[in-house]
């Protein structure tokens, strides 16, 4: 196992975690109808696109290996929630995980040996975390079920931290999150059998 291994399959999770924050968020805009509504949510769910890219191009800077992910973060307190079905619900959610994420990343930043061009990706995205903590929070708070979905879903993320938290080490050992790229030549085998 390679010392970094942990720190290129935590960075792949990430980038893949923030993309489908964003796909998330922008699925949700047609449920909104004002214009200060739309313009708050176009613009959280292109900075979290922006976020992916950033992990991405850190990857590549480091030439650390590219790991295919399949599933987010996220997408643990969905087996605990179900499908979030409407604007407030995805809100709410996306607020609990943005906690975590700013708590998360500000305990990374305190990590001594982080290499700089990683650290400067955490610095940038908790700057934009800090201003989605304050806008979503601000409109949960005049959402009547507000209050209520933030304590069910925070009830969620610590029940997701806890069963994650022996992975923080290992996280390629996270049941079905991804696959390393030995498995190319296992794709290129399913190619063949499909494609004769
Ligand atoms: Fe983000
Ligand atoms: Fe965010």
């Amino acid at each position: 196992v390679p010392a970094h291994r942990n720190l290129y399959w935590k960075l792949n999770w990430y980038r893949h975690s923030e993309l489908e924050g964003a796909l998330l968020l922008g699925k949700v805009v047609r449920a909104a109808a004002d214009q200060e509504l739309i313009l708050a949510l176009t613009r959280h769910c292109a900075e979290e696109a922006h976020h992916a890219w950033l992990w991405a191009d850190t990857l590549h800077q480091m030439r650390l290996p590219f790991v295919r992910i399949f599933r987010s973060y996220q997408s643990f307190y969905l087996e605990h929630a179900g499908m979030p079905l409407g604007l407030a619900e995805v809100l709410a959610l996306t607020h609990v995980f943005e906690r975590r994420v700013h708590w998360r990343f500000t305990q990374e930043l305190a990590q001594p040996r982080l290499p700089a061009p990683v650290r400067r990706t955490f610095r940038v995205l908790l700057k934009d975390e800090r201003r989605h903590l304050d806008w979503v929070g601000r409109w949960l708070a005049t959402q009547p079920e507000g209050a209520d979905l933030l304590r069910r879903f925070q009830a969620i993320d610590e029940q997701v931290y806890l069963a994650l938290a022996p992975y923080t080490d290992r996280i390629w050992d996270i049941p079905g999150l991804g696959e390393e790229s030995g498995s190319v030549a296992h794709a290129d085998a399913i190619h063949q059998a499909l494609v004769g």
